[in-house]
């Protein structure tokens, strides 16, 4: 079923350092979920901080790829080291175009950028930005005018891996029974924005102050690494 969309050489860690190996990226299908929830439990284990990351249940993947849902997979040495899940969520309560109060007609064009996750032996290499590439080629051939996602604002390198693809944060909201989540959203049909009249720089931890300047109107646009932590941009 499967027809590869990109090939190549990654680094892969090692205990001296790095290794070369070979790569190669598919969609693929229900067949994988053994070793997709194998990959999610061994970064789930490896996680930092719990909060930053919402785990998918096998029943999830199923009902969403009858929906019309896709998977792209990373394998190296036959083996899966990291996905991108993106879904279409239709009429579903749960489409994040409802948050961000896009009109109604629009929300059947909504696409959500799901969960992707890269096994921590093979971070570095761009993964997450590849897959988004590949994510939103997908996304406007499934006739989608919206694409939304929520990451956790203590999530770094997803915040600016997924701002990297012209998402802007537009929201800061509780989802998934009590987790902070900024909702991102990109419409496909305009060009992103690089530059914007007024700029704001907010560290991370000012969470009063990043909740008045998206009340504003203005959008999340670039992490910005600090000594200590991280600020988002915003601009308006
Ligand atoms: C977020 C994630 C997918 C990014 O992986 P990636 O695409 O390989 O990351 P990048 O290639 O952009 O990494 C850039 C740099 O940041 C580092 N980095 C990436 N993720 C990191 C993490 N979670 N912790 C510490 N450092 C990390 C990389 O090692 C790399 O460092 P280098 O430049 O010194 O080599 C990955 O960290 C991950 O699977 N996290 C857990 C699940 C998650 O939070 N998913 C996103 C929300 S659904």
């Amino acid at each position: 079923m499967s027809k590869t969309m990109e090939r190549g050489i990654l680094k892969k860690k090692t205990k001296d350092g790095y290794e070369r190996k070979l790569y190669h990226m598919e969609l693929i299908g229900e067949n994988y979920l053994p070793e997709i929830i194998e990959l999610q439990d061994v970064v789930v284990n490896n996680l930092n901080m719990s909060e930053i990351f919402q785990s998918d249940s096998e029943e999830f993947f199923k009902y969403e790829l009858r929906k019309g849902g896709k998977i792209i997979g990373v394998f190296s040495e036959k083996k899966l080291i990291a996905y991108r899940f993106i879904t279409v969520p239709k009429t579903d309560s749960m489409n994040l175009g409802i948050d961000l109060a896009l009109p109604k007609k629009e929300l059947e064009r909504v696409g959500h950028l799901e969960t992707t996750i890269v096994h921590p032996d093979y971070r570095g290499n761009g993964l997450q930005r590849k897959t988004l590439y590949y994510a939103l080629e997908i996304f406007n051939e499934m006739n989608c005018n919206h694409i939304c996602s929520t990451i956790s604002p203590k999530n770094y390198h997803s915040l600016r891996n997924v701002m990297s693809g012209g998402l802007v944060i537009k929201k800061l909201k509780e989802k998934y029974g009590g987790k902070m989540r900024y909702i991102l959203h990109r419409d496909l049909k305009q060009t992103p924005r690089k530059e914007y009249d007024k700029i704001i720089d907010i560290d991370n931890v000012e969470t009063v102050k990043r909740e008045r300047i998206l009340e504003q109107g203005f959008v999340g646009y670039q992490a910005l690494k600090k000594a200590e932590g991280f600020a988002v941009r915003y601009g308006m």
